[in-house]
């Protein structure tokens, strides 16, 4: 990971568009809600929740990522551990546990049964799990041979499996994100915008308006480039 790259990234088209990803969970999570933000990087969806007023913290593996979290965003609430291991969050701690881009790493690279036990034992009854994740269609696919970008994949199919298996209710789906990840690169791929903020805005309106549009159409599993899934542990369990 070349963290300076990714710094100016966030700056840049890019945090742009990581902040519509941010408010697209926002907007799925219950007024006055405490969150864990797992796999929370360098912090952008802690930091956008604490300006929203929302009792919002993380937790991440990688010490590099909460270095450069401070430096972004100054002290934010992020511990340092293994999601397997978060024994020291109290049970029933939390409203809404949140997994943005590290379900695949979870399921893939770690024990995700180990975790997901630690998330169901966290939330309290009638918390939330949102897993906003890539959704690997054939332009993601397509996209990422063409630069060489190798990732782990999770479709919503697999996070439905796993949110089952833990016994979730699933609460709901949407897709989002068209054209402002390809165009910015994220945090891999080539930038295709210029670093202007008028291109910048353009940018991330139209691909609000399109994410919106192909979600009428009923599109957003084929061409939106993110899912996001939530899983509701029942009251009574
Ligand atoms: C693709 S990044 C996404 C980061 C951040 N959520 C975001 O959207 O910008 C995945 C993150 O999950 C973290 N991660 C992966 N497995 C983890 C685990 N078992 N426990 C904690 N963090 C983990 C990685 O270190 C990485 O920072």
């Amino acid at each position: 990971m070349d963290i300076q790259d990714n710094y100016r990234r966030l700056l840049g088209l890019w945090g742009r568009i990581d902040r519509q990803h941010n408010q697209v969970i926002a907007a799925t999570i219950p007024a006055h809600s405490t969150v864990l933000d797992i796999g929370c990087g360098y912090g952008s969806l802690v930091h956008e929740l604490c300006q929203q007023g929302i009792d919002a913290q993380g937790v991440e593996i990688d010490p590099e990522a909460v270095r450069l979290s401070k430096t972004l965003y100054g002290d934010l609430p992020i511990t340092l551990v293994n999601a397997e291991d978060i024994h020291a969050f109290p049970d029933a701690s939390f409203d809404v546990v949140v997994l943005k881009d590290a379900f695949h790493h979870v399921y893939n690279e770690h024990d995700y049964r180990k975790s997901f036990g630690q998330f169901w034992r966290i939330l309290k009854p009638g918390g939330r799990l949102i897993i906003f994740d890539p959704n690997p269609m054939f332009i993601l696919r397509l996209a990422r041979k063409l630069i060489r970008h190798v990732d782990p994949e999770a479709a919503r199919p697999v996070a439905e499996a796993v949110l089952r298996e833990f016994h979730f209710e699933i609460g709901g789906v949407q897709y989002y994100e068209v054209i402002g990840l390809p165009l910015s690169g994220g945090f891999v791929g080539p930038v295709l915008v210029p670093n202007w903020r008028p291109a910048h805005s353009a940018v991330a309106a139209l691909n609000h308006g399109l994410s919106r549009l192909f979600a009428v159409l009923g599109l957003g599993s084929s061409v939106c480039w993110r899912y996001c899934l939530w899983g509701v542990k029942p009251i009574t369990r």
